[in-house]
């Protein structure tokens, strides 16, 4: 191989890897964007269509935000629902629901106006639907990571 040969090889090989480097940036950019929604749903799409629906019926948004949006004409200081699957199980969230009183289950400083109502008299199947579904709302390992450190740095400044 002549020298003038071997410098047009090099420039090629640079060439490829400079691009091969971009595309993997390009690919890390796409993913950081991605993280930026650390909540998710794994619930099938018969449950996630069923629990839309009654999600409206019951007004739950009139109090939670769920999928960063509730309902701005109401200012109730409810929890928000996005990624709560990753703290409760669906069996808690089916007791909770059917609880004649919910505030045995979970206490509250609210007015009584604000509280998590009892929604016992709900249709059995519309309940477990409900269940499924909250169980079912995610949140990503690194976000929880990052909310439980933000907490302990700011209830213990650790
Ligand atoms: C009147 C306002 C209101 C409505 C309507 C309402 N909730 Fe709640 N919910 C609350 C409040 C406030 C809490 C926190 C506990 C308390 O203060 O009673 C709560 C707690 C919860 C929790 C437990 C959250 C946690 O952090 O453990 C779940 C799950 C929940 N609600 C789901 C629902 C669902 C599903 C609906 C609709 C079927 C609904 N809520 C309707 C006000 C409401």
């Amino acid at each position: 191989m002549r020298k003038g040969e071997k410098g047009i090889l090099l420039g090629i090989g640079l060439f490829v890897a400079l691009g091969a480097g971009w595309k993997v940036l390009q690919l890390r950019d796409v993913n950081e964007k991605d993280y930026k929604i650390p909540f998710y749903s794994d619930a099938e799409p018969e449950i996630v269509e069923r629990a839309g629906y009654l999600i409206k019926k019951y007004d739950c948004k009139d109090c939670h935000t769920l999928w960063g949006t509730r309902n701005v004409m109401q200012s109730v200081p409810a929890p928000p629902l996005d990624g709560i699957g990753s703290l409760k199980t669906e069996e808690w969230f089916y007791a909770y629901l059917s609880a004649e009183n919910p505030q045995e289950i979970l206490p509250t400083r609210l007015k009584p106006e604000y509280r998590m109502p009892s929604f016992k008299d709900m249709p059995e199947e519309d309940r477990r639907v409900l269940a499924k579904y909250l169980a079912s709302l995610k949140v990503e390992d690194w976000y929880l990571d990052e909310v439980k450190k933000k907490e302990r740095e700011k209830l213990y400044g650790e």
